[in-house]
């Protein structure tokens, strides 16, 4: 006679659980459903964040550069089950000779006849040809407006050569610094490719690294190569665009930006980056290979950056390079920081001024971890 309750019982539940699979399918909300599925399958099965890469071309009038430069995008080594876009943006001739270099109509045309017959097999091939000439300034700020958190861009100048493994260590970058939870800081705006070699200052100088350093956070902007968090990009776009509509200038004391501003005034957006980035402490993440090679070279041509092409910056890796420790990635907490003059900066220091403690606080509630960088007044490094 104990039996039959207990049926009953069973048979009740189950007519309950029937129920609610009723209730919850007809739901006007199907999210339960399919945020209890997601967890079930996650439990079993790894899954990597799905994130989406799109680098950024930046090209004008040097079809040699852009040549080298697509060609080595192209053979590169990719993921099969990871599209990598590519986004080409091309300025327009000028219509007046303003600059120092006339580029001619048909350095457009052979340009666009290049591009037309690249073909790009990894993910989207997108052309923005445009209609007049913006400069790099505008090439840099207008090539992106991220979508979403989960969307990066790479941006490339033309006049860059990269090695066949930068993709596999930028992916490997931005799981270990943006998705592992116990390695992210709202305080890192990206990633650079390039050999780091510059400190600003008031003239700018030679980098000194000591022979140990590896993976580093810097807070310079890396111009050959720089891998963009979507955040703090979007943070700046709209920070340029309150500075610009008071007429404040990117001028930071004893910085060499400052200098390059008045000389070339709206043409570079670095002295702009630059000077946000010191006003929020952010820093970016550098990466010292052996015999200074790197992931990402400027051949340094002839251009708005350079008078006269000066070759390349430094050698770069090659698929031998791939070993076991090469997409090693330290540990945050293990990484050194340094501030705009190449000082080290320890977690943890007091801010003396209110204003950038209010920029500062909210991320720090957030991640409960205290990094301020002394950004007060300018920067001597000198
Ligand atoms: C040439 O370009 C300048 C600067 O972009 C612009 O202000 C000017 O109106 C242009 N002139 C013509 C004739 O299109
Ligand atoms: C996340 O980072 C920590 C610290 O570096 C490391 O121990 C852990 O294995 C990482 N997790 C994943 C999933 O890679």
């Amino acid at each position: 006679m104990v039996g039959t309750p207990k049926k009953h019982f069973l048979a009740f539940l189950l007519l309950l659980s029937f129920c609610s699979l009723l209730i919850l399918l007809y739901s006007p909300h199907p999210n339960p459903i399919s945020t209890q599925t997601f967890t079930l399958n996650s439990h079993s099965i790894p899954t990597t964040p799905a994130f989406s890469l799109t680098i950024k071309v930046l090209t004008f009038n040097r079809l040699n550069s852009l040549t080298r430069c697509l060609t080595s995008l192209s053979n590169a080594h990719y993921l099969p089950d990871h599209p990598v876009h590519l986004h080409i943006f091309i300025d327009h001739f000028p219509n007046q000779s303003q600059y120092y270099i006339a580029p001619k109509p048909q350095d457009s045309l052979g340009i666009l006849r290049f591009i037309d017959g690249f073909e790009w097999k990894w993910g989207q091939k997108i052309v923005h040809y445009r209609t007049t000439n913006v400069g790099l300034q505008a090439q840099w700020l207008e090539a992106w407006w991220p979508t979403s958190d989960d969307e990066f861009a790479f941006v490339v100048e033309d006049d860059l050569e990269l090695s066949p493994l930068f993709f596999k260590y930028l992916r490997a970058l931005i799981l270990n610094y943006y998705y592992n939870a116990s390695n992210f800081s709202p305080f890192v705006y990206g990633a650079s490719l390039q050999r780091p070699r510059f400190v600003p200052g008031r003239q700018g100088n030679k980098m000194l690294l000591d022979s140990t350093s590896g993976l580093f956070l810097y807070q310079l902007v890396g111009t050959w190569g720089q891998l963009l968090f979507p955040k703090p990009w979007k943070e700046f776009r709209l920070w340029y665009d309150d500075h610009k509509a008071k007429d404040i200038k990117p001028f930071l004391d004893g910085m060499v930006t400052t200098g390059w501003y008045k000389k070339m005034g709206e043409r570079i957006w670095t002295p702009w980056f630059i000077k946000f980035i010191h006003s929020r402490g952010y820093f970016n993440i550098y990466t010292k290979f052996l015999d200074e090679k790197s992931l990402s070279v400027s051949h340094r041509d002839v251009g708005v950056n350079y008078g006269k092409t000066a070759g390349p910056d430094s050698q770069l890796l090659g698929v031998n390079s791939l070993d076991n420790n090469f997409l090693e990635m330290k540990s945050l907490s293990t990484m050194k920081w340094y501030d705009f003059c190449f000082r080290e900066v320890v977690p943890g220091r007091v801010v003396r001024n209110l204003n950038d403690l209010g920029s500062i606080l909210p991320s720090v509630q957030t991640k409960q971890t205290v990094l301020l960088v002394s950004l007060f007044g300018g920067t001597s490094c000198d």
